[in-house]
């Protein structure tokens, strides 16, 4: 992964938050038995975890760092927490105690978690840092009257940009500043979809068809549910990936048309998952897409007949279809019913190739004008023309 690959290993290479960066270190400094806990609050991948793993490591102090499973219940966290909490390291090297992901804390029962962590912090012999995504979590505003806040923004586009410009220099990438623009948008503020983005769009016509395939086909040929959701967690490629391979097969398979429609239901859930998870950058919901798919899609399917289709939309073509583009979505509308199929079918199979016709100047304006399109789509579909490659 690249995202652990290039994780920055010291603060001042951190992108954004240096008011936060600051801020932590400056509470670090300070702390005094009884003060108050730091809260590192801010959207997911803006590198809160990172940030503290780091100012630990500034200071020479060691980490004590325990996850959302761990807090979940007062037994467990006295059991990781025990004495760090009441006495300071032999060797005068003080401990940094840090609860990542407070907001999923209470999650289903909060056993007394929460009172706990209180008390801790105003006892503790040393200094205690928290990280959560929610300011508005429950958890969090039970925590406000032993923590002080420090919030964590997400980076602007251009610092994005800039930051993917590096990796992709780092890994010998050759990216163009126009696919750079669009992945530092789309991550919106999120250093960790970033550089997945970057990965996926530069590695994927690579070496990953063979495992991407391997693991869709025993997915599909699974024998019980079980099977099936392992098989699609060793996918090696981003969700919307996984979804549109999925979709690829079953589209191009031979299975009842009942069962096919069934299925294409099921995956348009997944769709519609997938991009509330994209919009609002809620990763977490990610964990529910393969056991849905695992059950439902799987099930659908019944047994046999489906397997992974090579497909032949690169997939930077397909990101700009599926999260940027309403204008290549309109065309795929109206010349798919046109053409008597769905928008759908059109963006995914026809796309790349019509993109490839519109090279040709005579062919665009032709298509434009029966298509009854609006004059700006003139340039635009000149601009996606240049940019589209011939399918794999
Ligand atoms: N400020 C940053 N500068 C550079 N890379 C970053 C930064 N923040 C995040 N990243 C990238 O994203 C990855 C995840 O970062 P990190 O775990 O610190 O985020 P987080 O804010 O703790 O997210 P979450 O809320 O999901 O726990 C890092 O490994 C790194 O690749
Ligand atoms: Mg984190």
């Amino acid at each position: 992964m690249w995202s652990e690959k290039h994780r920055p290993t010291t603060l001042d290479v951190m992108v954004g938050n240096r008011e936060g960066r600051e801020k932590l270190a400056k509470w670090l400094k300070s702390w005094k038995r009884g003060a108050k806990a730091a809260l590192l609050v801010g959207p997911p991948g803006t590198g809160k975890t990172t940030c503290v793993h780091l100012t630990a490591a500034r200071f020479g102090m060691q980490l004590v760092e325990l996850n959302a499973s761990d807090t979940r219940t007062k037994e467990k966290l006295g059991r990781r927490l025990g004495q760090v909490l009441s006495s300071s390291n032999l060797f005068g090297t003080r401990s940094l105690v840090f609860l990542d992901e407070v907001d999923g804390l209470a999650g289903r029962a909060d056993y007394g978690a929460v009172e706990f962590i209180k008390d801790a912090v105003k006892k503790s012999e040393n200094p205690v840092v928290m990280a959560a995504n929610d300011p508005d979590a429950d958890e969090v505003r039970k925590l406000a009257s032993v923590t002080s806040k420090i919030e964590f923004v997400k980076p602007d586009a251009g610092e994005v940009q800039a930051f993917l410009a590096a990796v992709a220099g780092a890994e010998g990438l050759d990216a163009d500043g126009a696919s750079l623009e669009r992945m530092a948008k789309l991550a919106n503020g999120d250093l960790r979809s970033a550089i997945n983005l970057l990965q996926s769009g530069g590695s994927h016509e690579k070496d990953e068809e063979v495992t991407a395939a391997q693991a869709l086909n025993a997915f599909f040929s699974a024998m019980d549910g079980k099977a099936a959701l392992v098989a699609l967690r060793s996918y090696p490629g981003q969700p919307r990936e996984k979804i549109r391979d999925l979709f690829n097969g079953i589209l191009k398979s031979r299975i009842h048309e009942e069962r096919k429609a069934a299925a294409l239901d099921v995956l348009s859930r997944a769709d519609v998952l997938m991009g509330r998870i994209m919009r609002g950058q809620d990763w977490r919901l990610l964990r529910y897409l393969d056991p849905m798919l695992a059950s439902e899609l799987w099930t659908s399917l019944g047994d046999g007949g489906v397997s992974y289709v090579m497909d032949g939309v690169p997939w930077l073509l397909q990101l700009r279809i599926w999260n940027d583009s309403k204008k290549l979505k309109e065309i795929g509308a109206l010349a798919g019913r046109r053409l008597g199929i769905s928008q759908r079918g059109f963006l995914v199979e026809d796309m790349p190739y019509f993109l490839l016709l519109a090279r040709d100047a005579p062919f665009r304006e032709g298509v434009i004008k029966s298509l009854d399109l609006e004059e700006t789509f003139v340039p635009f579909l000149a601009k996606e023309a240049t940019r589209a490659r011939a399918p794999s």
